[in-house]
């Protein structure tokens, strides 16, 4: 019997990539960059699975140029870069990696957001730059957490973890929005489910964790950022969309937030020109929330189940269709 035909759209560490070449002829993506979209659709064209990255589009026009194409693992818990109904509609599965990153992306929510309250990034770049002239009583003055109410934006897996060691470590109150009540949130870190408008009033510290679908993208505009304190820090790990970005820049601009940390942007990578590099009370990161070495091993190993569980034709351990 014939090997599974497998491309795997960019190098993913060995734990999943030797899993499977051991099952599968494999086909990898060399270069550091994406493939561009009509190369994508060119090399699945004949294989039974692929594996997916954040930044390639999964769509109706690859899948129709792939009929063979059984699975779809996508190297991500995200799936917005997917078409899932489209999937779905031909009978192809799509996997992804809950779990296995959750820590790691609430230590980056947390690691924003207290870069971000305490000005780490406009500190370090003023020592760096020699603008650190002496010690100064009134030098970099930035917010504490302790005692301060958190609002998660949605309670899922990363929310909570994120949650749990604010609440532990610093005493925060938590306030979040979700689709449905959490009793663990509200037994274990005595967490009380609001309205969105009434999170953002009451939050110090926001912290995005909703994912991207058509009802969260632009959830945070100008009106958002107006009903949020003056001195309120916004952070969002999840995708950049969710944000409007122009005006994120006029509220930290504006002083009508105090500052932001920002994992993920639209687009990414957000050009070094863009204007929220520029504002000091603008903390970015280039979307390293899962970017631990374990947390990317783990991922490699769930990506790979996923993947050839789906050209045996078998369930997914991890499967996203309805
Ligand atoms: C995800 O998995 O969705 C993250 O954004 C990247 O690890």
């Amino acid at each position: 019997m014939s090997r599974p035909k497998v491309f795997v759209a960019r190098r993913i560490p060995d734990e999943g990539l030797n899993a499977i070449a051991a099952a599968c002829d494999v086909d990898v993506w060399p270069d550091r960059l994406p493939p561009p979209p009509d190369e994508l659709r060119k090399r699945v064209a004949d294989c039974d699975g692929l594996v997916s990255l954040l930044t390639d589009r999964v769509d109706a026009a690859l899948l129709d140029a792939a009929p063979k194409l059984r699975v779809v693992s996508n190297f991500a818990v995200g799936f917005n870069n997917v078409d899932v109904a489209a999937c779905t509609a031909r009978g192809v599965r799509v996997g992804n990696t809950p779990g296995v990153l959750t820590d790691a992306t609430a230590d980056i929510a947390v690691t924003l957001l207290l870069a971000a309250a305490r000005r780490l990034g406009e500190s370090a770049t003023d020592a760096k730059e020699g603008r650190w002239l002496t010690w100064e009583p009134l030098g970099w003055l930035g917010a504490d957490l302790g005692g301060r109410t958190l609002g998660i934006v949605g309670m899922g897996r990363i929310g909570f973890a994120t949650a749990k060691r604010l609440h532990g470590g610093w005493g925060m109150k938590v306030l979040y929005t979700a689709r449905g009540p959490k009793p663990d949130a509200d037994g274990s870190l005595g967490a009380t489910r609001v309205e969105l408008d009434e999170l953002l009033a009451q939050s110090d510290f926001v912290s995005v964790h909703a994912d991207l679908n058509p009802s969260t993208k632009g959830l945070f505009g100008a009106a958002q950022f107006s009903q949020m304190k003056r001195s309120a820090v916004f952070v969002n790990t999840s995708r950049g969309p969710l944000v409007d970005q122009v005006a994120l820049a006029q509220a930290l601009r504006a002083g009508t937030i105090f500052a932001a940390g920002l994992d993920v942007t639209d687009p990414e990578p957000l050009p070094p020109s863009h204007e929220l590099y520029s504002l000091p009370n603008c903390v970015i990161a280039p979307h390293i929330a899962s970017a631990t070495i374990d947390t990317r091993n783990a991922m490699a190993r769930l990506c790979a189940n996923n993947l050839l569980a789906g050209v045996k034709g078998d369930p997914l351990p991890h499967c996203v269709n309805p």
